[in-house]
């Protein structure tokens, strides 16, 4: 299968009304997406990222009445975070409806919910009389697209049609949430931040998985990973340790820069935004682990507030072990 890549909302439409799965641009990653209520295309979803059926996808809504579709009830506070937060980078996971097949979230009875922030997309949702269900556009494990190239360098020839929508504006995945009994329960750090959350709900809990046998697998602590080592450490320890490789350095602090010949440093953010450094990581991740003169990489963690706990939880996911 060739993969065309374009600005069609026409085309991308008449490929997810036949069941066939196109990608999609939003404001966090691209997402491989299918039609949500038809369990072929769901399937497909899952075939060609080979992502085990036990990880649940995120479905992607235009709007509050498709959401009532498909959930049993919204929660006051959830009605409360939607007003503010979509469209935007927040997942809400809701008690499912049975229009949405179990497939779609690995035999749980709870669906996680999205409203994108992309003018494409959103248009495109729009247009359609069904729910998208989208993971990230990547194999399995590996590191999440921020453009239209990067789901093409991975899964080309494997769907018929990506929607170019530019490069991804936030570049980090949504945060997942779900509230019960007026609690705010974070699974997953992402483009909305706590600070942000803490705003609307008053109280909030992290329940971050970091274990090798979480509930929901997409929060497996090996995810977001490049194939070579990838490490969090003192940049001159790894280069005294490792004189004969080629080492690349993502430093967020301007002062760590390494002092080692077989090291090149590269910027996460040349003025220390983390804003910044959250829009380059993935694809920064991604240019590194494609270059045949780099062996391997070394990050170092941003400051612990606003989007850098995400972007220090993806790192900490992609690191190989030392
Ligand atoms: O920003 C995003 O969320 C992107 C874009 C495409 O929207 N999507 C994304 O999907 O990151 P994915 O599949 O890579 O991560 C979704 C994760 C799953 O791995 C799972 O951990 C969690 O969402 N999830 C989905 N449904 C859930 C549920 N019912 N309960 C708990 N976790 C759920
Ligand atoms: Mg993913």
């Amino acid at each position: 299968m060739t993969t065309e890549t374009g600005v069609n909302l026409a085309k991308a439409k008449s490929f997810l009304e036949s069941g066939e799965l196109v990608g999609i641009p939003t404001e966090t990653v691209y997402g491989l997406a299918g039609n949500a209520f038809d369990v072929n295309a769901v399937l497909k979803i899952f075939e060609v990222k080979e992502r085990p059926i036990f990880d649940p996808l995120i479905v992607h809504v235009p709007d509050i009445e498709m959401v009532m579709k498909c959930v049993v009830d919204i929660p006051a506070l959830a009605a409360d975070l939607i007003a503010s937060f979509w469209p935007g980078p927040l997942t809400i996971i809701f008690k499912k409806k049975n229009c949405i097949p179990d497939l779609v979230t690995s035999g749980l009875d709870t669906v996680g919910m999205r409203m994108p922030l992309h003018p494409l997309t959103l248009e495109l949702l729009q247009d359609l009389q069904f729910p998208l269900a989208a993971p990230s556009a990547n194999p399995f494990g590996y590191i999440s697209p921020t453009s239209a190239q990067h789901v093409i360098d991975q899964l080309g020839n494997k769907i018929p049609y990506i929607l170019d929508g530019g490069n991804c504006s936030i570049g980090l995945e949504s945060t997942i949430i779900e509230i019960k009994e007026k609690t705010c329960f974070v699974y997953r750090l992402g483009g909305l931040t706590l600070e942000d959350l803490k705003k609307v709900a008053n109280k909030v809990e992290l329940r971050i998985n970091s274990s090798s046998n979480p509930k929901a697998p997409g929060m497996l602590k090996n995810h977001y990973a490049p194939t070579k080592p990838f490490y969090i450490a003192d940049i001159n320890e790894v280069s005294f340790k490792y004189p004969d490789k080629k080492i690349a350095y993502l430093f967020f602090t301007k002062s760590n820069t390494a002092y080692f010949q077989n090291v090149e440093s590269i910027a996460l953010s040349t003025n220390q935004n983390l804003k910044e450094a959250a829009h380059s990581i993935f694809s920064l991740m991604r240019m590194l682990d494609g270059r045949n003169d780099i062996d391997i990489i070394v990050a170092e963690t941003v400051p612990e507030i606003g989007i850098g706990r995400a972007i220090n939880d993806r790192m900490r996911r992609a690191v190989t072990g030392i």
